[in-house]
């Protein structure tokens, strides 16, 4: 058996997709469930905690002083299938973008919107990510997750999850009590229920000169994504900094008289969502700058770090869009990525 081995002072730059360097006091790869088991039995898992997985939605603005645990486990299989769908089960270290192109090769219908997401499976529920018109939920069966106060692992159904725009019961009482180990999804075997309401996947598969399919979509969805935002690997960044903000309609029609080419679409309950790159864009933020922390030229919800920005300009940069925001639209910007170490 491999020695379990907990390291200390490790720099986290290569854990966060943001590329912010700061360091963890400890650090344990969890690659096995037997690993797992280890660790929250072991006396430092009494020390604060941070659990990662692929780190592509979180900002780190200090060295973290207590037990960072990366969890890795891998391993997806075919639970059970019947005539038209299909139950998949895919432990929360494995790459959601590659887990999203093995359901396609096994010609599974239901996750091609959500092609070329960063981060990894089990950081896929607890903020329910989505795009293209399409929510993880969408597929969603349900999780196994290893309660840290107890160490025996539960079943949370996709009711218990409470899932919510980039929300769920893991971002709100659940926070900080459970690791996500293993998803399970329904897929569909065929009549694969196609969403094209997001209208530049129709342009891009004419574009493409290509039939609506799971697989056409999956490569569209890649082309839209790779043109508006940046890949990680090459330049630092979270994906959306910000939640798209839901209002009022009243407070809406107002806005909607003084800028009557706002981006927004309804929201149900008499309230209207609003595009925050939008008005990021409106207020001039795409040149705003903190260090090397700026804003994506091609998708202004996006920041990115050009270098060697540290999590703390990134957070100060954010504060200025949100205040620029506020001040033009009366809008309060939520981020969408959390905030390790925030003060604010
Ligand atoms: N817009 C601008 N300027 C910008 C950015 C956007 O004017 O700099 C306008 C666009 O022209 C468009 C509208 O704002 O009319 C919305 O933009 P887009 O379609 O790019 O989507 P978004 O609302 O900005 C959301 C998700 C993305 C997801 C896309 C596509 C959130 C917080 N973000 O962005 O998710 O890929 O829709 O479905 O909901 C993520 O969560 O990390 C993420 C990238």
């Amino acid at each position: 058996m491999e020695e379990k081995k907990i390291l200390e002072n490790v720099s986290l730059k290569p854990y966060n997709t943001f590329g912010v360097d700061v360091s963890a006091q400890y650090f344990f790869e969890a690659h096995t469930v037997d690993d797992l088991l280890w660790i929250v039995h072991h006396s430092l898992f009494d020390l604060p905690k941070l659990i990662i997985g692929g780190g592509s939605n979180m900002l780190l603005t200090e060295d973290f002083e207590g037990l960072v645990l990366k969890i890795s486990l891998t391993v997806k299989w075919i639970e059970k299938s019947d005539g038209d769908h299909t139950l998949v089960s895919v432990m929360a270290g494995e790459n959601w973008h590659e887990f999203v192109q093995w359901t396609l090769k096994n010609g599974l219908g239901g996750l091609e919107n959500l092609s070329l997401i960063p981060g990894n499976v089990g950081s896929a529920p607890i903020q329910n990510i989505g795009a293209y018109g399409v929510e993880m939920k969408d597929t969603f069966h349900h999780l196994e997750a290893l309660n840290t106060n107890t160490g025996e692992f539960e079943i949370f159904t996709k009711k218990e999850c409470n899932f919510g725009y980039r929300d769920s019961y893991f971002k709100r009482k659940g926070k900080g009590s459970y690791i996500i180990t293993r998803v399970f999804f329904t897929l569909t075997n065929k009549n694969h229920k196609l969403d094209m309401r997001y209208g530049a996947i129709e342009e891009e598969l004419k574009r493409l000169d290509l039939e609506p399919s799971i697989y056409s979509i999956s490569e569209a969805v890649c082309n839209i994504r790779m043109k508006k935002l940046p890949d990680p690997k090459i330049l630092g960044n979270s994906g959306s900094f910000f939640k798209n903000p839901v209002v009022p309609i009243d407070h809406f029609e107002k806005l909607k008289d003084k800028f009557p080419e706002i981006v927004s679409y309804p929201a149900g309950n008499d309230s209207v969502k609003l595009a925050a790159g939008w008005m990021i864009e409106k207020v001039g933020a795409k040149s705003f700058t903190c260090g090397d922390a700026a804003v994506h030229v091609n998708q202004a919800l996006v920041l990115v770090n050009h270098g060697n920005a540290s999590g703390k300009e990134i957070e100060q940069l954010a504060m200025k869009i949100k205040q620029a925001v506020f001040d033009t639209f009366g809008v309060t910007l939520r981020p969408e990525v959390n905030i390790i170490g925030s003060t604010v």
